[in-house]
C-alpha cells in the first residue's frame, strides 16, 4: 500500500516561480520527498517519457515544451501515492479542473484553445497515472542512489 510515484514539475511551473507552493502540497498531505532535482532534459529522454503518446497530434508539442527549460522531478512516497498525489494534482485539461487541485488553482488552458494554436496544454506538472507507469518513470528519472530511506514524524501519527 505503501507506493512511490514520479511527479515532474514542468517548465510552466518553474518558470512561474510556483515550485515552493506546488512542493508545499504534497509536504502538507505527509507525501515524503525521498528524490528530488532540477534537470534540464533532452528530446530523446523526452520521447522516453512520453512514448506512450508518441501517436497523439500534440506530441511535437509537448516534446517541445517539456524540454523548453528546467524541470524539478521528484519521487515523493506514502499511502497510496499515486492515486493520491493524481488527486491533489487534478484533470489534465485546468480549464475542468476543480478548485482546490494544483493545476484548477494554478491554471487555465482548455484543450479547444491549445489544440487551436497547435500548443502543449501547459498544465504545470505531470504525475505518474498508475503503479506500473510510476515503476517505469521513477527509473526513467532516477538512479537507485539517488532516491533516499528515512523517517518523517508523519511515521510516527499516520502510519
Ligand atoms: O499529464 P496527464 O497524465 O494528466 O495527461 P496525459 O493524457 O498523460 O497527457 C500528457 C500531457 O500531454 C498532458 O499533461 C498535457 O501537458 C499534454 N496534452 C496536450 O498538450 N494536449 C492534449 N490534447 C492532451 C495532453
Ligand atoms: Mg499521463
Amino acid at each position: 500500500m505503501i507506493e512511490k510515484t514520479l511527479i515532474v514539475l514542468k517548465p510552466d511551473a518553474v518558470e512561474r516561480q510556483l515550485c515552493g507552493e506546488i512542493i508545499q502540497r504534497f509536504e502538507r498531505v505527509g507525501l515524503k520527498i525521498v528524490g528530488l532535482k532540477m534537470m534540464w532534459i533532452n528530446k530523446k529522454h523526452a520521447e522516453k517519457h512520453y512514448a506512450a503518446h508518441s501517436s497523439k497530434s500534440f506530441f511535437n508539442g509537448l516534446v517541445d515544451f517539456i524540454t523548453s527549460g528546467p524541470v524539478i522531478a521528484m519521487v515523493v512516497e506514502g499511502i497510496h501515492a499515486v492515486s493520491l498525489v493524481r488527486k491533489l494534482v487534478g484533470d489534465t485539461e485546468p480549464f475542468s479542473s476543480a478548485p482546490g487541485t494544483i493545476r484548477g488553482d494554478y491554471s487555465h488552458h482548455s484543450y479547444e484553445y491549445t489544440d487551436n494554436k497547435h500548443i502543449a496544454i501547459k498544465n504545470l506538472i505531470h504525475a505518474s497515472g498508475s503503479k506500473e507507469e510510476a515503476e517505469k518513470e521513477i527509473s526513467l528519472w532516477f538512479s537507485p542512489d539517488e532516491l533516499f530511506e528515512y523517517s518523517t514524524v508523519h511515521e510516527k501519527h499516520v502510519f
